[in-house]
């Protein structure tokens, strides 16, 4: 799988492509990632790539050229690109949209193509003329694009085979199909007592049904109190909990 993401800020990306999960699934050969940026293709020796909204307003908005010629420049060397525009106004991203493109890697076309924004936005132009899907990450205010990007990369990347450890732990996160669309429930490590805590004595017993049965139960509380709109979104949680 490719990711090429268009960025006015390379440096902040490349750092965290290097650590952790996507360093080594990249240098395992599960992802490519390319950073390109988008001042490269700006026009004049300013190396401009904002100018004034239209019609007024407060900030600056992201000039259509460079941004359609980055992305036919990297389509013409890589191929096609699944092109997404990260955006406050795009679709909520979601574990499910994660799945959706990493299954793409098994497909003619594994590039994804990830367009960060800056300044309050693109030219509407450049999104339609190049047919953009949207994606947001959530109901909040980012400067830019950037943490966006990789929030995209690093979900997407942690469910190709081979780039988790032990891909039993992908499967049984939060969201996910093991957790029934609910949240995680709480885990312990040694020592057994911290600062007067003890590890909940159910976990020391080595009784693997009642240790599902307990973190079935965490997890059910813990999503209700929490996130209770996954309740109602979730009929497995429900089906589950009154089966019991
Ligand atoms: Cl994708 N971009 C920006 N600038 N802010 C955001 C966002 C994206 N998602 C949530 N807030």
């Amino acid at each position: 799988m490719l990711f090429s993401i268009l960025t006015l800020f390379p440096e902040a990306i490349e750092s965290y492509l290097d650590v952790g999960v996507l360093g080594i699934a990249r240098s395992r050969g599960l992802v490519q990632t390319r950073t390109i940026d988008i001042r490269d293709f700006s026009r004049d020796r300013h190396r401009t790539v904002d100018d004034r909204p239209f019609g007024g307003g407060p900030g600056m908005v992201l000039k259509p050229e460079p941004i359609v010629e980055a992305v036919e420049w990297i389509e013409a060397r890589h191929g096609p690109h699944r092109r997404i525009a990260l955006t406050p106004d795009g679709t909520p991203f979601s574990q499910q949209i994660a799945t959706d493109l990493s299954g793409l890697r098994d497909t003619d076309q594994p590039n994804v193509l990830l367009l960060c924004g800056r300044y309050e936005g693109f030219d509407e132009r450049a999104l339609r003329h190049l047919d953009f899907e949207r994606l947001s990450i959530g109901d909040y205010v980012l400067a830019g694009g950037e943490l966006a990007a990789l929030v995209v990369v690093e979900a997407v990347t942690r469910l190709i085979p081979g780039a988790l450890g032990d891909t039993r732990s992908a499967e049984q996160d939060s969201f996910t199909e093991c957790s029934s669309g609910g949240l995680d429930h709480p885990h312990f490590t040694r020592p057994r007592i911290f600062r007067g805590m003890e590890v909940p004595e159910v976990l020391l017993g080595g009784d693997h049904a009642r240790i599902a049965a307990w973190r079935r139960k965490e997890s059910e509380e813990r999503t209700a109190s929490h996130r209770p709109d996954l309740t109602q979104k979730s009929p497995g949680l429900t089906q589950k909990s009154s089966d019991e």
